[in-house]
């Protein structure tokens, strides 16, 4: 267990998301090391990382090529400025990222995380709109349901909760939509059948506010951490078509979903859709080194792109932008995908996974199962029949994931909604075992 370590941790350290006080009754558990698809504790214990840590890693953990390609950048070049600089890794990345992109996108700006490749593309599309002589563009549409960070711009296009709901004064306000959340859906629930209410609820406030629209943001066929909620291809191009049609950009963020996790390179190919931005993060390094960034197309960079005197430069940048060490574990992660054929394992993993995630539909307090890609979701409710959630304060969340410790099942519930978000190395068998340790998990969780 390492008592130790978790001493000092909770000596100095203040974690993420976590009220330390619950810290007193659930300590941090100390990772040794990681190799695959498993993190191993200081007793020789495993965890399956059925989560990719925090939906990051890709290819698992230790792989030999990734951590060669950091060693060897490392010991060539380790940090420079990336204004009045440039270095190999970063142009070898721009080429990558580029060709593998969804067309249309034709630049690549880094930054060194989700939330600022999502802060960059909101302000990259108000100065887009003034460069251009529409400055009254100057606000967001987005979805009640999005997460996409938590910078202040990024916490100002998701959807009210518990991660921003301390920080509301500072937020701008945002036209928020209703989410294409099929299982709870409004005008499912009076009988009718699918009308895309979501859809027509976006248009309605494109038709009075396009005016002063900027972008619309979208998480492209899942929403992460608003629930897993998997959604039909035919929304994601209703709105790019909805954003032609009322002359506003579109947003796709994909950190959560770029580099495989649902089976293609990035989500908006299922629906065939080129945004005008996309915002990639997590997956880019599989998870091993800190990077983000924003692509945008030839028609943003235009706008941008003038004598110094006109004012259109873009003023905005991280001291890490770039860092030459992460673009070099980016590329290499990006080369895995071909040469160990990726997007066809993942395409095995789905259908393990589909097959696991019809047996749990069947468990009497799970409510909805979803999936794509590496991706599937189980929504526990109380009452199967009318989709009536657990009490908040049952904290069902919390009661599955010390359950799965107890299977090395490493399970960290949105809500009630148990999730696996598995890095695209898992093997059938290591899935098999996965599967039926949580099972017992979720068949331990009744009203
Ligand atoms: C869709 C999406 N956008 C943005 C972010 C923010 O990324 P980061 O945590 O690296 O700031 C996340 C993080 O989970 C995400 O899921």
């Amino acid at each position: 267990m390492n008592e130790g370590l978790v001493k000092r941790d909770l000596a100095f350290n203040w974690h993420p998301y976590t009220q330390m006080k619950d810290c007193e009754t659930n300590p941090p558990i100390p990772i040794q090391r990681a190799e695959g698809i498993k993190l191993f504790d200081y007793d020789g214990n495993f965890y399956y990382d059925t989560i990719s840590s925090w939906w990051c890693n890709v290819h698992g953990h230790s792989h030999p090529a990734i951590l060669e390609a950091i060693r060897t950048q490392a010991g060539r070049l380790d940090h420079i400025p990336f204004a009045g600089f440039t270095h190999e890794p970063a142009v070898r990345l721009a080429e990558q990222l580029i060709r593998i992109a969804p067309a249309g996108l034709s630049r690549v700006f880094y930054s060194d995380n989700g939330s600022t490749a999502v802060e960059v593309a909101l302000k990259m599309a108000l100065q887009f709109w003034s460069n251009k002589g529409r400055p009254l563009k100057t606000s967001f549409m987005s979805l009640d349901r999005a997460y996409h960070g938590d910078t202040v711009g990024a916490m100002s296009v998701s959807g009210g909760s518990a991660y921003n709901a301390a920080f509301r004064s500072i937020m701008f306000p945002s036209h928020r939509v209703p989410s294409p959340y099929c299982y709870r859906c409004p005008s499912a629930a009076e009988g009718g059948r699918c009308s895309f209410f979501c859809l027509s609820s976006a248009e309605d406030v494109l038709k009075e506010h396009s005016e002063n629209i900027a972008a619309i943001i979208l998480e492209p066929m899942l929403m992460g951490a608003g629930g897993m909620i998997v959604y039909p291809a035919y929304y994601l191009k209703g709105m790019r078509d909805l954003a032609r049609k009322y002359d506003v950009l579109l947003i796709l963020d994909e950190v959560a979903t770029g580099f495989g996790r649902t089976g293609r390179m990035f989500a908006s190919e299922h629906a065939d859709v080129e945004p005008d931005m996309m915002c990639v993060s997590k997956g880019i390094t599989s998870g091993y080194l800190p990077l983000g960034a924003t692509l945008v197309s030839r028609d943003i960079y235009d706008a941008f792109y003038d004598v110094h005197s006109a004012g259109k430069t873009f003023y905005h940048g991280h001291t890490y932008t770039a860092n030459p060490v992460a673009c070099a574990a980016a590329v290499r992660s990006i080369e895995l995908f071909d040469e160990e054929d990726t997007l066809a394992r993942t395409a095995e993993i789905n259908v393990t996974l589909k097959a696991f995630l019809d047996v749990a539909a069947a468990f009497p307090n799970v409510g909805d199962t979803r999936g794509i890609g590496a991706v599937g979701a189980i929504e526990m409710v109380k009452d199967k029949e009318t989709g009536e959630p657990f009490p908040p304060d049952r904290r069902v969340g919390l009661e599955i994931y010390r359950k799965g410790l107890e299977e090395n099942l490493v399970l960290r519930p949105l809500g009630d909604v148990i999730y696996f978000f598995l890095p695209l190395c898992a093997k059938k068998g290591e899935l098999e075992d996965i599967f039926e340790r949580s099972a017992r998990v979720i068949a331990s969780v009744t009203s």
